[in-house]
């Protein structure tokens, strides 16, 4: 377990099981893009910026990689629902074979946001890639092509994800210890 900012968080996904589940993940995306050409990863700052380079260093072929930052969660441990754009992607995205990276799909609301933004720049391909998904908390209807794992609607801590910006430097993920 874990303290973060006074509250205590046990363990929900450790760190064998994140990393061997982007290594599938890793070998997936390089099957699927081996006859379509070299996918950029557009990572979604700042949660995603571990995702990102793990998933990217499990693709046992060649990706280009570029960031987009966002921020919704504010300081609250609930999706506000309003997404802000904080930077937008340096790379030209016509033309390409763009894979969006999350670290996580709560309501939806930023994976579409960002969705919807790079599909007006006409990228050749779209897709995206979120280590969790949330089903039961979402707000908006959006497919999401590489899932790492479905997980209950509980707040998540750790690889990428922050709480108050702390914890994001955590190898595993962790959820609120109620019991403590
Ligand atoms: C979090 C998370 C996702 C988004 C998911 O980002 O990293 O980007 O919220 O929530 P949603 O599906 O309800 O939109 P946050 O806004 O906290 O910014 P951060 O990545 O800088 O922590
Ligand atoms: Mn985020
Ligand atoms: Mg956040």
């Amino acid at each position: 377990a874990v303290t973060c900012r006074g509250e205590r968080f046990k363990l929900y996904l450790s760190e064998e099981q994140i990393q061997s589940r982007i290594r599938e993940l890793g070998e997936q995306i390089a099957a699927d893009y081996a006859d379509v050409g070299i996918p950029i990863l557009i990572g979604v700052l700042n949660g995603a910026f571990m995702f990102t380079a793990d998933l990217m260093r499990a693709i046992p072929a060649d990706s280009e990689v570029d960031f987009y930052k966002l921020s919704s969660y504010g300081e609250r441990k609930v999706s506000s629902g309003q997404v802000t754009e904080l930077k937008n992607v340096d790379a030209k995205l016509e033309g390409r074979h763009v894979i969006v990276v999350e670290d996580i799909v709560d309501t939806g609301l930023s994976m579409k946001y960002v969705l919807d933004q790079i599909e007006a720049l006409n990228p050749a391909s779209l897709r995206s890639a979120t280590l969790l998904r949330k089903p039961e908390a979402a707000k908006v209807e959006v497919d999401v092509d590489y899932v790492g794992f479905d997980i209950d609607n509980l707040f998540v801590i750790g690889y990428g994800l922050d709480y108050g910006q702390l914890a994001r430097n955590l190898r595993a993920i962790y959820i609120l210890d109620e019991e403590a």
